[in-house]
């Protein structure tokens, strides 16, 4: 048997290890007058009937999550799903109507307004949908513009701001304002400037829905080769399940205020919790996402010619698996067979997707 391919892949990262970064518990906004009283004094939760005849709007129900250090964890869910809500709860720009919040381990909502503005300037960065740039203020002002709130001097604030933009793609336009920029450049901006304070937790609302598809992929690029250095922990909002697959660690998916299933890219697709989330992966490539230990069978074989990584995807085995036309060694991370995978297994899950049309 060959040695090869034995070794776990770095991307492979199993975050639920790590420790917890940010934490929320039974957490709900509820819009509409007197949405505190409404949610108190109940043994069970009310039902989605119970609060649309009390006249509310539940943009976030009852949604509990853990997010572990150093994770990218991906948000999705249709329009008006609560997404940006969520986030904003998470981030408490606005107060959930009931629920708590951890922040390493902080009760987030217990914070008094100094403690909160401290956790925001140096914990926190957020990158919003609709851009929030500041009109009368340069790219390189608006870049800038959260280091001076934190008193970082001059030089080193322009330094600072002119290494992130150049990182975002955008040198040669600091002195262009804002109006005089694309959406997509403005988006930039918005990720330059939350980028220049450094945050721990990088809150990021659909950050690319407004860059072209080879922008867009640039920037994914970009984010995970930041990732890779600078191991944030992110919650980032997407409703394009692509992006979420090739960003993630994990997934959670929303449906009316709700977290419906929460799971890794692989998980959602092999194992969707509802018809819902099936619907969301049903044009993923399967290939991606299927590893080779989801696609393997058990050992029939006494002796291989190769092996594969378990948690290698098949789209990067399948020309070895195909070409070697006889079944592969699935091998744990000590090296040990766990399981054997067919030509014809690796050929269901490329044409996966064209056969469930
Ligand atoms: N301030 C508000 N007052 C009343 N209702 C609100 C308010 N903010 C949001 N909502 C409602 O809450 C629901 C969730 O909105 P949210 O912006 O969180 O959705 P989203 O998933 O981010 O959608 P999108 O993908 O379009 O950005 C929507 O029905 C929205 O109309
Ligand atoms: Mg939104």
């Amino acid at each position: 048997m060959t040695e090869t391919v034995t070794r776990m892949p770095v991307t492979e990262r199993l975050m639920t290890d790590r420790p917890v970064k940010l934490s929320c518990r039974n957490v709900w906004k509820v819009f509409g007058r007197e949405a505190e009283r409404f949610l108190q004094n109940r043994s069970t939760p009310p039902s989605a009937d119970q609060i649309a005849d009390a006249g509310l709007l539940a943009a976030v129900r009852d949604v509990s999550l853990d997010i572990h250090d150093g994770e990218i964890f991906i948000v999705m869910g249709l329009s008006g799903s609560g997404k940006s809500t969520l986030l904003r709860c998470l981030s408490r720009l606005i107060e959930p109507s009931a629920g708590s919040i951890l922040l390493d381990g902080d009760d987030l909502l217990k914070a008094d307004e100094t403690r909160l503005i401290d956790i925001r300037r140096h914990k926190m960065g957020m990158v919003f949908q609709n851009f929030a740039l500041l009109p009368h203020l340069t790219v390189l002002e608006n870049v800038a513009f959260p280091l001076s709130v934190q008193n970082v001097g001059k030089a080193e604030r322009l330094q600072r701001a002119m290494e992130v933009i150049d990182l975002v793609g955008l040198k040669g336009r600091e002195q262009s304002y804002p109006r005089q920029l694309s959406g997509g450049q403005q988006q930039r901006v918005g990720i330059a400037r939350s980028l220049a304070v450094n945050p721990e937790l990088w809150f990021l609302d659909e950050p690319f829905s407004a860059l072209d598809p080879l922008i867009r992929r640039e920037m994914q690029s970009e984010l995970l080769r930041l990732q890779n250095v600078l191991k944030k922990t992110m919650v980032f909002v997407t409703h394009d399940f692509d992006e979420a697959i090739r960003l993630a660690d994990r997934i959670a998916i929303m449906k009316d205020g709700a977290v419906i299933q929460t799971g890794t890219p692989e998980e959602l697709v092999t194992h969707p919790a509802t018809e819902y989330v099936a619907e969301f992966t049903r044009d993923v490539q399967r290939a991606k996402v299927v590893s080779a230990a989801s696609a393997m069978r058990p050992r029939s074989a006494g002796h291989f010619d190769s092996a594969v990584a378990a948690d290698l995807k098949i789209q990067a085995v399948a020309a070895q698996v195909i070409g070697g036309g006889k079944p592969v060694a699935v091998t744990a991370a000590d090296g040990s067979v766990i399981g054997e995978l067919t030509p014809d297994a690796v050929l269901a899950t490329l044409i996966g997707r064209e056969a469930q049309r």
